[in-house]
């Protein structure tokens, strides 16, 4: 079954048609220009004019960077503060004349590199954990996948972790590979004691150039770098539009 998966960040809002039975995207992806102001109603028309760009009908799964309960969103860390209790599923379904399913987009993620990706047959207890202006992170256990918020932890003088170690505050403290793959490894170590994976994968943008940071990471657990790379989301949101219950 095909559906059209949407990844919803703070820098832009990207979308595919994807074969869900494998997670290949099925058309080059479209990338739509917002930011961490772009308002819920202006976001709506993004992902409304997306949807039109693939001339959509069918089912569409939407990724985005915060808590999702059902189709509500309960969280936006990085986006707009309109966000907070939307109902999302309701607001892009409008949008976009179509069955919206919404996920977390380090959910949706996991959900393609699980199943398709870097964790494809594993089913033992892994970590996801996608690094871009914030943290997402996820686990794994026997194929099942849990969103959590672990980018939230309190971590150095009390500030959420992904103040001090995401891929934005690499960019923007211009730290270098071993600084801030110091710092990552910190958090990550914290994690494993905390919650003992077998297998961590890291995925966001930053994790094509994986070779320059895996080395500062002192981890247990077995690191892979994300399959899809910056595609998981959008895979993975469309993979949920057709399994979601
Ligand atoms: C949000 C998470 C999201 C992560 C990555 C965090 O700030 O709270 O829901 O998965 O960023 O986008």
């Amino acid at each position: 079954m095909n559906a059209l998966g949407i990844d919803i960040g703070g820098s832009a809002i990207k979308g595919a048609p994807v074969d869900t039975r494998n997670g290949k995207l099925l058309a080059e992806r479209h990338r739509i220009e917002v930011d961490a102001g772009t308002s819920p109603a202006a976001m709506a028309k993004a992902v409304g004019a997306l949807a039109a760009h693939f001339k959509w009908e069918g089912p569409v799964g939407v990724g985005f960077p915060g808590v999702i309960q059902g189709g509500t969103i309960w969280t936006s860390a990085n986006l707009h503060p309109g966000f907070i209790g939307c109902d999302g599923a309701r607001l892009f379904g409008k949008a976009t004349g179509c069955p919206v399913a919404m996920i977390n987009d380090a959910a949706a993620a996991a959900v393609a590199e699980m199943r398709f990706g870097a964790g494809k047959g594993f089913m033992g207890k892994a970590l996801l954990i996608t690094l871009g202006t914030g943290i997402g992170t996820c686990l794994a256990y026997q194929g099942v996948v849990v969103p959590l918020e672990l980018g939230h932890f309190p971590w150095k003088r009390g500030k959420d972790a992904e103040k001090y170690c995401s891929a934005a505050v690499r960019d923007k403290k211009e730290l270098s590979w071993e600084e801030w793959g110091g710092r990552l490894s910190d958090f990550l170590v914290e994690l494993e004691r905390l919650l003992w994976p077998e297998m961590i994968v890291v995925g966001g943008g930053v994790s094509a150039k994986h070779e320059k940071f895996f080395p500062h990471l002192k981890v247990r657990a077995a690191l892979k770098p994300a399959r899809f790379l910056n595609q998981a989301g959008i895979a993975g949101a469309a993979m949920w539009a057709t399994e979601a219950r």
